[in-house]
Parts: structure tokens; sequence; C-alpha cells
């Protein structure tokens, strides 16, 4: 199989990308940091297509995926990980916008990009790593958890696209982790999984062709309470 990913220098994208390598598939990755890409590359040279891009530089993202595609024969599997989170206690609106920009206007331009790509294939699978943030607002980081909803909404907009299709053949999944120990996940947190074991489930998850999965299984739980518990006790949350 070959495989894009979106933003696999670091964290969760670049345990995915190992655990496909280690299976013996091809992986492009994709990032900012060229020194992490250099560093990827090293690591297995025939397993690895490495290209910088910025998610930002939405007229360069169809380039990409040309590029991989045409250097790995087709693309079976897009996977759109890229993404930022921080703090923004005082509401800075350069927190606020930088995460718009990436999380909101990257993110998208590649989902779209991608699912258009799938789409003239005829065939291929589409995910989006999102979060359980998705599921509720967050005073420390506005922003982040509202770009995720955002992101879960449009990823189920895409699922009901490919499910009218009768043309082609994309399957659509939704990624939603909980706490992943990551340079992303910042200060004291319950539950943070391990990297490793976050990406093994993503890449189960992804094998399965699910709509919507919760890494770890755990959050299933708590996703169920975000949507049923009232809000008094959401606030306590
Ligand atoms: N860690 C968690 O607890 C957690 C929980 C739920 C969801 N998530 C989501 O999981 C995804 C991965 O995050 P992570 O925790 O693995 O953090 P991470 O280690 O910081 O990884 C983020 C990845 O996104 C890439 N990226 C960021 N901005 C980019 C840009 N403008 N253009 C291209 N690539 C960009 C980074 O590459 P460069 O810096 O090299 O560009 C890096 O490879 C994010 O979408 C995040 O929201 C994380």
């Amino acid at each position: 199989m070959n495989i894009l990913i979106f933003g696999a220098t670091s964290g969760i994208g670049r345990a995915i990308a190992k655990q496909y390598v280690s299976q013996g598939h091809k992986v492009a990755v994709t990032g900012r940091r060229q020194e992490k890409l250099d560093e990827i590359k090293a690591e297995n040279p025939s397993a690895y297509l490495t290209i910088r891009h910025n998610i930002r530089d939405l007229n360069e993202t169809p380039e990409i995926i040309s590029h991989a595609a045409k250097t790995l024969g087709t693309i079976d599997l897009i996977i759109v990980n890229a993404g930022i989170g921080k703090f923004n206690l005082d509401l800075d609106w350069d927190v606020c916008e930088s995460v718009l920009k990436t999380n909101i206007m990257g993110v998208t331009k590649a989902l779209i990009d991608s699912f258009n790509y799938l789409k003239k294939q005829g065939k291929g699978h589409l995910v989006n790593v999102s979060s359980v943030a998705s599921l509720l607002g967050n005073g420390a980081n506005p922003s982040y958890n509202a770009s995720k909803a955002f992101q879960a909404n449009f990823m189920e907009g895409l699922w009901l696209k490919a499910q009218k299709s009768s043309r082609t053949n994309i399957s659509v999944t939704d990624i939603r982790p909980g706490f992943v120990d990551t340079k992303l996940a910042q200060g004291e947190t319950f539950w943070k999984a391990d990297v490793d074991k976050a990406a093994q489930q993503i890449v189960k998850a992804i094998y399965k062709k699910k709509k919507v999965a919760y890494i770890t299984r755990r959050w299933i739980l708590v996703a169920w309470l975000l949507k049923h518990l009232p809000a008094f006790l959401l606030k306590r949350f």
C-alpha cells in the first residue's frame, strides 16, 4: 500500500508512518522541519518519501499530492494529521489566527485536494486526525477545540459525500484521539497514551475502515459522557 501523511515529522504522524513502514508499506511524509524529514529518510531510504510542505501554503497542496502519486505510483491512503494547539489563556488573536490557519484553512484544503484526488482515481481511503476535543469547548484554548469540531463535522460531510457516490469507492475515517504523549499535549493530563500505542490503534481503526474512532478506546466512554451529561456537570469535567 502507498500512503501519504500530511504532518508526520513528529508525534502521532511519525509513529503512524513507522507502523506502516514496519508492515512493508511505502509512506510519503510531509512537514515543515527539514531536519526531521532528513532524519526520517535516513531511517529507511527506500520506504520513505519525504516532502517539505507547510500545510498553510494552500496552493501547493495539489502539487504535493501529485508529486507523491507520481513517485510512489498511486496513493491508496491519505492521512491528514498536521495540527497545532497552544494554550491561549489571554485570548490573544495571533494565537487564535495561527490555529485557524493551520487546523482549519490548511487542513480543509488538504482534505478537499485529497478527496478530489481519490475521486479521480476512483478509490482510496481518506483519514483525518481530529480529537476528542471536537466534542466540547475549552476555556484555556477555545480555538483549538473549535477547530477540531470543524474538522469532525467536515469529515462527516465527506463521509456522507463518499457514501452517495456510486461511481467511486472512497472510505472516510475521522480519528479522534484523547491525550497522547507528544509535545502538543501540554501540561498535566490524565490518561495520556503512549504515542506508539495510539498509533497502533489508529492503524487498526483505519484497517477496519471505521467512520469514527476514539483513541485510545477508553475515550469512547468519555465521548459518550460528553454527549449525554447535562451542562452543569460538564463544567466540572
Ligand atoms: N497529542 C495529543 O494529545 C492529541 C490529541 C488529540 C488530537 N491530536 C492531534 O494529532 C495531530 C498530531 O499532533 P501531535 O500530538 O502528534 O503533535 P506534534 O508532535 O506537534 O505533531 C504535529 C505534526 O503536524 C505538523 N505540522 C504542524 N503545523 C504544520 C504546518 N503548518 N504544515 C505542515 N505540517 C505541520 C508537524 O510538522 P512540522 O512541525 O515539521 O511542520 C508535526 O509533524 C494534530 O492534528 C493534533 O491536533 C493530538
